[in-house]
């Protein structure tokens, strides 16, 4: 990757009192209390600052934190949560900032957090004016939020044409050497884990991946698309039928290349979606009309887990079954726990997959955890994100 990192301009010694302003992605999962529920993202954006910090620059930090309306600042978009655990994490209070497109106060060896840099009008739609004003609070404007690197807004793209100098931080560098070499030269098998609720929002990846992996396992709402695309009955299941020919076109991708989607044997079903319903283990061929497959049966779960014991590579994105249910947690337990185990460098992105990692205590068995969701999938799907192409353009002068 052919793009300025923080770290050779700290080496050069060119970040020492100069005002560093760092967009880092800090969004991160709240309870309806705020609560944050999950802080890979936070914890991940740490090195990057302290290393600013250290080398003497006055930094400032943002992020977005949802999809705030612009113009409204609502006290449920604030980034004040954030502040607080970024606080605890660098061991000292972190100020937020409101209201800082205009100017911001900071000294070298401190940092602030500037507020959800999506309340600003014109972020989205990455206008100019914005991001000149973004872009003349600082000499140096870091890119270290990979899970917005697929974003093209002011405080992701527009501010790295204008700022003085734009390069990497560490995590976006670290992100996109990671799921590069996983893809580049793989160790095979490559096994591919894509799960979750629909087809039509991982299409394109299922479609790239076809084309690369040995072993292309689905999950969730999108098994249950692939198991009707087999002829298998799902009941009142979640799934799209109208992209069955899609679903089919991708197993016969893959049967051409002499790989497979294994298609569920057996199913964990029940009659109604709640955490206290009753789970009943069926044969795939048994799914009745009024069932909802709501996880992988054990047969199933057990010849994945194989599968992925013997892998080379894995590649995980999205939980198999609703594990935030315990009695439709197994597939997902069962392959999270197989993925821990195996030999295999495993690669591991999505607020969902994070979460079962986290439920499950996997963190340290998996190679490499992305903090990126929709960039982490148009990564494995070989584009190139609009955070690189920016900084790409940059170093070239
Ligand atoms: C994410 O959660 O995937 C990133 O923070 C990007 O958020 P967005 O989809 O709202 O741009």
């Amino acid at each position: 990757m052919n793009v300025k990192r923080l770290t050779d301009l700290i080496a050069q010694g060119a970040v020492a009192g100069k005002r560093v302003f760092i967009r880092a992605d800090l969004n991160v999962p709240q309870d309806d209390a705020g609560n944050i529920t999950e802080d890979t993202r936070i914890r991940a954006s740490v090195p990057c600052i302290q290393m600013a910090m250290q080398a003497g620059a006055a930094v400032m930090v943002t992020s977005h934190l949802g999809r705030p309306t612009e113009g409204q600042f609502k006290p449920e978009d604030s980034l004040a949560p954030v502040a607080k655990r970024l606080g605890e994490l660098l061991g000292f209070e972190v100020p937020l900032v409101s209201n800082w497109v205009d100017g911001v106060t900071v000294a070298p060896g401190h940092v602030v957090l500037l507020e959800n840099c999506r309340i600003n009008k014109g972020e989205k739609k990455n206008d100019e004016t914005l991001a000149r004003k973004m872009a003349a609070l600082c000499d140096i404007f870091v890119h270290d939020a990979f899970g917005t690197a697929h974003r093209a807004e002011a405080s992701t793209y527009g501010i790295a044409q204008y700022a003085p100098i734009a390069c990497a931080g560490p995590l976006l560098a670290a992100e996109i050497d990671a799921v590069t070499a996983a893809l580049a030269h793989p160790k095979r098998p490559l096994v591919a884990i894509v799960a979750g609720s629909k087809v039509s929002t991982k299409l394109t990846i299922l479609k790239a991946l076809s084309a690369k992996v040995d072993g292309l396992i689905v999950g969730g709402g999108i098994a249950n698309t692939f198991m009707l695309a087999a002829g298998l009955k799902i009941g009142k299941s979640l799934a799209e039928p109208d992209l069955l020919n899609e679903a089919k076109a991708v197993i016969d991708v893959m049967k051409a290349r002499g790989a497979a989607v294994p298609i569920p044997t057996d199913v964990v079903v029940a009659k109604r979606f709640a955490a206290d319903a009753e789970a009943t283990v069926k044969a795939a061929t048994d799914v009745a009309d009024d069932d909802l497959i709501l996880d992988i049966g054990p047969q199933t779960a057990a010849l994945l887990a194989q599968q992925l014991l013997a892998a080379g590579t894995i590649v995980w994105n999205g939980p198999v079954g609703v594990f935030e249910f315990d009695a439709f947690a197994h597939g997902t337990e069962t392959l999270a726990r197989a993925i821990a185990a195996s030999p295999a460098f495993s690669i591991a992105g999505g607020g969902d997959t994070l979460a079962a990692i986290a439920k499950y205590g996997i963190e340290k068995d998996v190679g490499y955890i992305s903090t990126g969701g929709g960039a982490f999938l148009e990564v494995l799907e070989g584009k190139t994100l609009p955070a690189f192409e920016i900084l790409s353009r940059r170093a070239a002068g």
